[in-house]
């Protein structure tokens, strides 16, 4: 049977593609953009599109009924903004708030709207984070705010999968990707990254729920 999936955050790179793939797979799929240009996109490639800004609470909230009756085999959280800076000077209030409410309060406040649906269908949740949210290692101190966003991020998927059992949660890297974010000088393609993604999450089992996995699909030693 054709796999039922979720993408929030998709109007371009990665979630684009997670679209664009899933849908070439055979899979019915519903994503989430916030402008015109995205829900466009997202219709071109045959998903159901839903606008939601994940950024505000409001439009977030509106997301439960818009799935009413849903069993979702696969979601996944893409959504993301970057930040530049280091800890030689604070943040700016509106910039830490971007980040963090994109990046972490976005993902908290879909969580305990889409993981019942995933549970109905016992499947998988992806929240895409990012090896500069890996606390072991740390090698520098460029985007800290971004940084501090996504181990916030691995730590919401390692805490809520204790809520939702039937669901296997997993925080997932995608690599150093040629998107807007990632820049023409990424080594990976958006295509290789999404299949790799694809493959780490149909992989994973009831044991793995909760870890924060590298691009090659293993888990990371420590984070
Ligand atoms: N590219 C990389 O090298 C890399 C590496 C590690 C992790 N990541 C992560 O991968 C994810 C996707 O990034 P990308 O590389 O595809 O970046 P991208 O091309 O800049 O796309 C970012 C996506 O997030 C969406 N988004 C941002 N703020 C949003 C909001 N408030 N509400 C709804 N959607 C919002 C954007 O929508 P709009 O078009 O509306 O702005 C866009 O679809 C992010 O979480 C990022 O942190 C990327």
């Amino acid at each position: 049977m054709a796999l039922n999936v979720l993408v929030i955050g998709a109007s371009r790179g990665i979630g684009l593609e997670l679209v664009r793939q899933y849908r070439e797979a055979g899979a019915r799929v519903i994503a989430t953009a916030r402008s015109d240009e995205g829900l466009a996109a997202l219709r071109a490639l045959g998903a159901t599109a839903l606008r939601v800004d994940v950024a505000n609470p409001a439009s977030v909230s509106g997301l439960a009924w818009q799935l009413d009756g849903e069993k979702l085999d696969v979601a996944l959280y893409v959504a993301g903004v970057m930040s530049r800076g280091n800890a030689k000077a604070p943040p700016t209030q509106p910039d830490f708030d971007r980040v963090l409410h994109t990046n972490v309060l976005g993902a908290m406040q879909v969580i305990p709207q889409v993981a019942p649906l995933v549970e109905e269908a016992q499947g998988r949740f992806g929240f895409i984070s990012s090896d500069m949210g890996c606390i072991a290692g740390v090698d520098s101190c460029y985007s800290w705010t971004y940084r501090v966003s996504k181990a916030a991020l691995n730590m919401a998927v390692a805490a809520a999968r204790h809520d939702y059992p039937r669901a296997i949660f997993a925080a997932l890297s995608p690599g150093w990707v040629q998107t807007d974010m990632g820049g023409p000088s990424a080594p990976t393609t958006v295509q290789d990254s999404v299949a790799a993604l694809r493959k780490t999450l149909a992989q994973l089992t009831l044991a793995d729920s909760g870890k924060f996995f590298m691009q090659d699909g293993q888990p990371y030693p420590g984070w």
